[in-house]
């Protein structure tokens, strides 16, 4: 059912975890299922140098945001924040049609993630990434109301991890 590079992203996620003091932070919720991921950034003159992941979901979802963080290091804010279902989905050998919606979770992660520092330091937001931002907030409200005990389970836990 999935391809070798899932699976290997599955069993040994890349850049799993935490940043202390990130410069950014994305968290997003998948409206399908409930899941959840945590996604922190460090910006050095308009470049990610740093990206870890937390993720409370599927195997689909776990490898989605392990490949994310490879493919994102290195990358200018810019072109960050354009990695795409489609990118994601390609570098993974692809996904069964049913978990392709898990590969947007990653992509809304970082794409939040980056608006966040963009926000934190008052700088000029993208129109796109603006319209994203308030697509995912819109998501994160139906998420609220129709999962709201694994919202309230999934908050403390990340908590207790802090
Ligand atoms: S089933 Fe929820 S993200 Fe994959």
């Amino acid at each position: 059912m999935y391809s070798k590079e899932v699976l290997e992203h599955f069993k040994q996620p890349h850049n799993y975890g935490k940043i202390k003091n990130p410069d950014g932070v994305g968290k997003v919720g998948n409206v399908v299922c409930g899941d959840v991921m945590w996604l922190y950034i460090k910006v050095k003159d308009g470049v990610i140098t740093d990206i870890k992941f937390e993720t409370f979901g599927c195997v689909a979802a776990l490898a989605s945001s392990s490949i994310i963080t490879d493919l994102a290091k290195g990358k200018t804010l810019e072109k960050a924040a354009a990695i795409g279902r489609k990118e994601i989905v390609d570098s993974l050998g692809g996904l069964p049609p049913i978990k392709v919606h898990c590969s947007v979770l990653a992509s809304d992660a970082l794409s939040e993630a980056v608006y966040d520092y963009l926000k934190k330091k008052g700088k000029e937001i993208p129109a796109d990434l603006e319209r994203k931002h308030k697509r995912i907030g819109k998501e994160k409200e139906i998420i609220e109301e129709k999962y709201h005990d694994w919202v309230k389970v999934e908050e403390k836990m990340h908590e207790d991890k802090a």
